[in-house]
């Protein structure tokens, strides 16, 4: 039985697509069986999908599907049971479509730029998640090379009693580059910092997985 994720953050850019595609390569690297569902009207991941369906051999092999909202649920419960992950990606801001993706989740996975905005517009997501009873984990994105704005987040977030991932990822142009063409940073530019960056936060869901 798959461990189902949801990728939610009521902020919009926060990197929901972005971490939702990268996590998704980086588990079909280690030979995992991994569905990508896209939830959201914008269909960032539908375009990704079909960039990739053109990005040769680096691709690793990952289902990909896009369900309109009241089909999610059905549709995470078939892959739940063929599949090792489902990562959902969601929409901002709809907080109907984002709260069946959660209902439909063992986990939500809640990515923040650390801004104060990215802070504040948390708290619908984590009501949505409570609501629902589901576990959450944050995760540091986008972190500036410098500055201690990242840290201060962090600290809050703990403060709070919040479960904060040690795995940040940087603001790391390579997120874009290898988006574009379909790819994870660690299909596109597996040496990278930011390949690494992406490992690291695939093996700190793991870990959560077997708790
Ligand atoms: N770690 C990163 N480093 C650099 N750029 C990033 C990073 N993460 C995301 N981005 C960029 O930020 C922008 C928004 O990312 P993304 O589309 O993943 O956010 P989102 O939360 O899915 O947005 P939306 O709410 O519109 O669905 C994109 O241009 C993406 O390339
Ligand atoms: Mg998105």
């Amino acid at each position: 039985m798959a461990f189902v994720v949801a990728v939610a953050q009521r902020k919009g850019g926060a990197g929901k697509s972005t971490l939702a595609a990268n996590l998704a390569a980086a588990f079909a690297g280690l030979g995992e069986r991994v569905a990508l569902l896209d939830t959201d009207p914008q269909k960032t991941l539908a375009f990704w999908s079909e960039a990739r369906a053109k990005a040769g051999p680096r691709a690793n092999v990952l289902d990909f599907e896009a369900p309109s909202g009241w089909r999610v649920p059905a549709t995470c419960e078939r892959l739940r049971r063929s599949h090792d992950i489902v990562l959902l990606d969601t929409p901002p801001h709809d907080d109907t479509d984002a709260r069946i993706a959660i209902r439909s989740a063992d986990l939500v996975l809640v990515p923040l730029q650390p801004s104060p905005a990215d802070l504040w517009a948390t708290g619908a997501t984590l009501d949505l998640a409570r609501a629902e009873k589901r576990p959450v984990a944050m995760t540091l994105n986008r972190v500036p090379a410098q500055g201690k704005l990242a840290e201060q987040v962090l600290k809050e977030l703990r403060q709070k009693g919040l479960t904060v991932l040690d795995t940040p990822l940087g603001n790391r142009s390579g997120f874009a580059s290898a988006f574009a063409a379909g790819l994870g940073v660690t299909e596109a530019a597996p040496r990278s910092q930011a390949a690494e960056e992406v490992r690291a936060l695939a093996a700190a869901l793991g870990r959560l997985r077997r708790r």
